[in-house]
């Protein structure tokens, strides 16, 4: 049995986010934001909004699309580092439930940025092992609860999204993942982190941006090579390079370095600035609803995030 990617869903809120909203509240400018991350504007969720009211947006656009029911689900995987509530019940408990689903597997995963891939390599193993057949992964965030407001240097930077997949069981090798790649530091823990409920600190994200920056170009690209190597794949063998969408300099630096077309490079940090897990599957279902992604398309995934933790996909899309 084979994994393979079924279909794309996404949902982001209503109210956009630009610039200007820093710009009136901290000493900023739109210039310094967006020369030094090429950030315009994000979304931000309403505070009657959780990140699992996010998640089932999108994903209730991932199951039509997939051709199945809610039902027919048998694993709920959800990466988020927004939680609706700190340490349980999990956020894929609370979207199983809104979305109907009784009786199923659902679980969170915490990985920063990676969480998409990290979803989606578990629900890969899931289906090879023949223990389920149809995975809905979800990358969910609220982020705009634990960014801190007062912090300049961080606050701009992070938006609110979600984005779904749905994962199925196929005897066709040939419309399935292909291969998947995820690892960690954790004596890289320092670089981006959230204070731990003994610290007696705010619950707020901190990071070391500039460090950040570096280990960010250096992880992303090495990983491309390695899972691209491993493969025996070259850059005209993948329609679509879709890397966390973090900050538009780390971006162009690991294309460049890796030597992508522009047209094979999608970015979307513009527009919604860092969501951690949600960047990516949102990326894909930009590609899906402006038609850059197809049917046999085979795309790229790269993401690199707090832990520290890394990832990196080549998949089929089969929707
Ligand atoms: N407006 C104006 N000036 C600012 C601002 C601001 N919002 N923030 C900082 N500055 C100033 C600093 O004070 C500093 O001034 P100084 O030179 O007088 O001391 C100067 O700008 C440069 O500061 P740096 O921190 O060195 O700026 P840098 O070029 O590194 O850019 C940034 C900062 C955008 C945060 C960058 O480091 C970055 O993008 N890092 C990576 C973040 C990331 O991608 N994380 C990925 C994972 S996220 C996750 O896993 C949840």
């Amino acid at each position: 049995m084979y994994a393979s990617f079924k279909s794309i869903g996404a949902y982001v809120p209503t109210q956009v986010r630009s610039n200007q909203w820093f710009i009136d509240r901290m000493d900023t400018t739109d210039e310094w934001i967006t020369k030094r991350t090429g950030i315009k504007e994000r979304r931000i969720a309403t505070q009657e909004q959780n990140t699992s009211d996010l998640g089932v947006e999108a994903s209730k656009i991932a199951i039509e699309r997939a051709g199945i029911k809610a039902c027919d689900v048998d694993l709920i995987v959800c990466a988020t580092i927004s939680p609706d509530y700190m340490c349980m019940p999990s956020t894929a408990c609370i979207i199983a439930e809104k979305l109907g689903i009784k009786d199923v597997m659902a679980l969170d995963i915490s990985a920063a940025c990676t969480g998409f891939i990290y979803a989606l390599s578990v629900a890969k193993a899931f289906i090879e092992s023949g223990m389920k057949k149809n995975v809905l992964i979800i990358g969910a965030e609220k982020l705009s609860n634990i960014v801190d407001y007062t912090d300049r240097t961080t606050c701009m930077l992070f938006g609110d999204g979600a984005g779904a997949a749905i994962i199925t069981a196929t005897n066709d090798k040939e419309k399935s993942i292909i291969d998947i790649n995820c690892s960690s530091d954790g004596g890289q823990k320092d670089l981006l982190l959230t204070p731990g409920i003994q610290s007696g600190e705010k619950q707020f994200m901190q990071m070391k941006g500039n460090e950040t920056f570096k280990v960010a170009v250096r992880t992303l690209t090495s990983d491309v090579k390695m899972i691209m190597e491993r493969n025996d794949y070259k850059n005209e063998d993948i329609d679509l390079f879709i890397p966390h969408q973090a900050n538009y300099r780390i971006i162009k630096a690991v294309g460049d370095a890796l030597k992508f077309e522009d047209n094979q490079k999608v970015l979307t940090v513009n527009k919604y600035g860092n969501t951690s897990s949600a960047s990516i599957p949102m990326a894909i279902n930009e590609c899906f609803e402006d038609g850059r992604l197809k049917n046999d398309s085979t795309i790229l995934l790269d993401a690199f995030g707090g832990g520290l933790t890394w990832g990196s996909a080549i998949v089929k899309f089969n929707g």
